[in-house]
Formats: structure tokens, C-alpha cells, sequence
């Protein structure tokens, strides 16, 4: 049965979907079958993965609410090969209409995953910039939870409040719920700033963070303009390495033992 990885920090622009991304994308290259879930209105790493023609307008949101098929909805990519389920706009409405909904609000999410679970080595779902029912919805899904850290001021401030939902997550929905890992991002060793943050980071969670930190890197930020993953834009650059550097490390937490 396939692991439900949620990639969530309530903090934009910390390196989300750059890892859904990436991490999915080296994950197939190393023989995994995986499925990417946008779960963010924002829709950045389906647009990051698919071009405007390659989306035939099923999306993650008319899956939960509005009863369309799971299977019917995934689009599927070749280079790398991957299966991705879409976000667009209208999951900005969701919140709304889950919260009216009395039972099982934050399960939805979760009761569609279960159904292609099997299909997969793992799900892996990008969140949105929020603590809100579509997170819940995530965290409620996911087996565990990898969390990018961007390396700048007020980062520990930021991930103590995740843990504080994580624990309630934990305590009301999914007793069960993992730390998969926490990733630095955007680190630049030439900035005291991010050596700090990544040395108390590291103090702080020990072996819950990745060895591997990722560099800031500009080829890792142009890459979704092609709406393709690293390794197909500039497989021989610093972000590319670090995010096989990344895979490496989380295969070997999962297939341990
Ligand atoms: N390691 C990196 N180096 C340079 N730019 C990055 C890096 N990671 C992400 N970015 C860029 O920073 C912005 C925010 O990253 P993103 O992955 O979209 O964050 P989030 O999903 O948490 O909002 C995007 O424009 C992205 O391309
Ligand atoms: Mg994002």
C-alpha cells in the first residue's frame, strides 16, 4: 500500500511545491510509481508539472465535492512519469462549502485517496499556505508530513505553530500521524543568516532534519516556467543534485529495515 507523504508548512514561499515537485519527479526517475495531489488554490505544481494543453479541466476539487471520479481525474505525465491530480481556483472556495458539511468534513480528502492508495509507491500532496480544513484535510490523509524550513528569520517561530496542529491533527483525526522529515531550503552558505537558522533548526529537531539541505539555486525557480521538473530543465545543476541528494535520503528512511 502506497504512503501519503502532505508537504505543509503554513509559511508561502518556503519551498512547498518546489519539492512536491522535485522529490515526485526524482522519486519515478528511481522506479517509483507516484502520484503528486495539488491540493493549493494557487494551483503551482500543476502548472509547474503540465502544460495548459495537458489539462482537460477534472480537478482535485470536483473530486472531493462534487463526486467525480479519482481515477478519471488524474492526468498523467511521461517525462518524468508521473500521475498528477490538478488543482485550480475554484478549490478557494472549498473551505467554505467543507465547513458547512457535519460529518466528516476532514475526511474527504482522505476517503478518495484511499481509493487508488494501492495504485502507488507514494502520494504525495502539495499543501497550501494555510492552517485552514483544506490542511486539515491533508494532515488527516497523510501518513506523515515532510516539512520545508526556508532558512530566514522567524522560521522556528513558524514550524512550532505546525507542530501545535500537527499534535491536534494527532489528538482528534489520526493518532498515527509521522514527522516524515524537515527540510532546510534555500539555504546559501554565504549568508550568516541561513547558517544560524540551519544550526538551530538542526539543535532544535535533530534527527528529524534531513541531512541534505537545498541551495538556493535560480535554475530551481525557472524550471516551472517549462513546466517542467529540475531534472529535466538542468539535471547537472547545484538544485538538481540536491534534490537527488534529498530522494537518496528519504528512500533510505523508508526502506530501512
Ligand atoms: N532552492 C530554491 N532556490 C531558488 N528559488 C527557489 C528555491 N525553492 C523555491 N524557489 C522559488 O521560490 C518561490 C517559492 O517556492 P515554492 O516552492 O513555490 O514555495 P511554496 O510552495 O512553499 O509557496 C518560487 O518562485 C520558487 O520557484
Ligand atoms: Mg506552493
Amino acid at each position: 500500500m502506497g504512503k501519503v507523504i502532505a508537504i505543509t508548512n503554513q509559511k508561502g514561499g518556503v519551498g512547498k511545491t518546489t519539492t512536491a515537485i522535485n522529490l515526485s519527479s526524482c522519486l519515478s526517475y528511481k522506479g517509483k510509481k507516484v502520484l503528486i495531489v495539488d491540493f493549493d488554490p494557487q494551483a503551482n505544481a500543476t502548472h509547474g508539472l503540465l502544460r495548459l494543453d495537458e489539462i482537460h479541466g477534472e480537478n482535485v476539487y470536483s473530486v472531493i465535492l462534487e463526486e467525480q471520479d479519482i481515477r478519471r481525474s488524474i492526468v498523467h505525465k511521461k517525462h518524468p512519469d508521473l500521475d498528477i491530480l490538478p488543482s485550480n481556483i475554484s478549490l478557494a472556495g472549498a473551505e467554505l462549502v467543507m465547513d458547512k458539511i457535519d460529518n466528516g468534513k476532514e475526511r474527504l480528502l482522505k476517503n478518495q485517496l484511499d481509493q487508488v492508495k494501492d495504485d502507488y509507491d507514494y502520494i504525495i500532496i502539495d499543501c497550501p499556505p494555510s492552517l485552514g480544513l483544506l490542511t486539515t484535510n491533508a494532515l488527516t490523509a497523510a501518513d506523515s508530513v515532510l516539512i520545508p524550513v526556508q532558512c530566514e528569520y522567524y522560521a522556528l517561530e513558524g514550524v512550532t505553530q505546525l507542530f501545535l496542529t500537527i499534535r491536534l491533527v494527532q489528538k482528534t483525526y489520526k493518532p498515527d500521524l509521522k514527522i516524515e522529515g524537515i527540510l532546510l531550503t534555500m539555504f546559501d552558505v554565504r549568508t550568516k543568516l541561513s547558517v544560524e537558522v540551519s544550526q538551530e533548526v538542526r539543535q532544535n529537531f535533530r534527527k528529524q532534519v534531513y541531512q541534505t539541505a537545498i541551495p538556493r539555486n535560480v535554475r530551481l525557480s525557472e524550471a516551472p516556467s517549462r513546466s517542467q521538473s529540475i531534472f529535466e530543465y538542468d539535471n547537472a545543476c547545484i538544485g538538481a543534485k540536491a534534490y537527488r541528494a534529498l530522494t537518496e535520503e528519504f528512500l533510505k528512511r523508508n526502506e530501512r529495515g
